[in-house]
């Protein structure tokens, strides 16, 4: 079964509770990126500068919301085409920025589990679901095998 309308709903309705307070969703997934895997404060400018994660800091900002808006971006495409694509010059530059970073494969999966964590807290426990759990990880993983294929081809 491809991705249902169900899904692509859980995934806007969701993103948007984490619009409601990027700064602190921002700082807890980056936080919680930390937490599974410290190693990966050393691929991130922002990041090496200080010893503690920077409050408020625009790249921080942007790299956490690029997550998460792409990642619902993915969720509708999924339910429209059944595919996730990238805008050619978006995917070249995700592609380079990464490999340039050292960013691998496995970082993806922590970054998956980041995401689901901030999500669980901004959603709370009540509202929380396996669906929307399904629903998000679904979206991310697909987004997350096209900027892998484009790490892996060009660069
Ligand atoms: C940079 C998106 C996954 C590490 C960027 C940039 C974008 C982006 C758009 C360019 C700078 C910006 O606009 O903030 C994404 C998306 C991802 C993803 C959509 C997953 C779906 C990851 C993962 C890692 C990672 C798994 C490693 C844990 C980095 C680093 C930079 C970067 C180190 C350079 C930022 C800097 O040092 O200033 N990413 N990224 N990204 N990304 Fe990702």
């Amino acid at each position: 079964m491809g991705f249902t309308e169900k899904q692509e709903g859980l995934v806007k309705e969701s993103w948007e509770v984490l619009k409601q307070d990027i700064p602190h969703f921002s700082l807890r997934f980056f936080s919680l990126i930390l937490e599974i895997a410290p190693g990966a404060k050393n691929m991130f400018s922002f990041l090496r500068e200080s010893e503690e994660i920077p409050q408020n800091n625009p790249k921080l900002k942007a790299h956490a919301v690029k997550v998460f808006k792409m990642t619902c971006e993915s969720a509708i495409q999924l339910r429209e085409k059944g595919e996730v694509v990238v805008a050619d010059t978006t995917l070249k530059y995700l592609g380079t920025v990464h490999v340039k970073s050292g960013v691998k494969g496995p970082h993806f999966e922590v970054v998956k589990e980041a995401l689901l964590r901030t999500l669980e807290e901004a959603i709370g426990e009540e509202k929380w679901s396996e669906e929307m759990k399904n629903a998000w990880g679904e979206a991310y993983d697909q987004l997350a095998e096209v900027i892998k294929a484009e790490m892996k081809n060009n660069h």
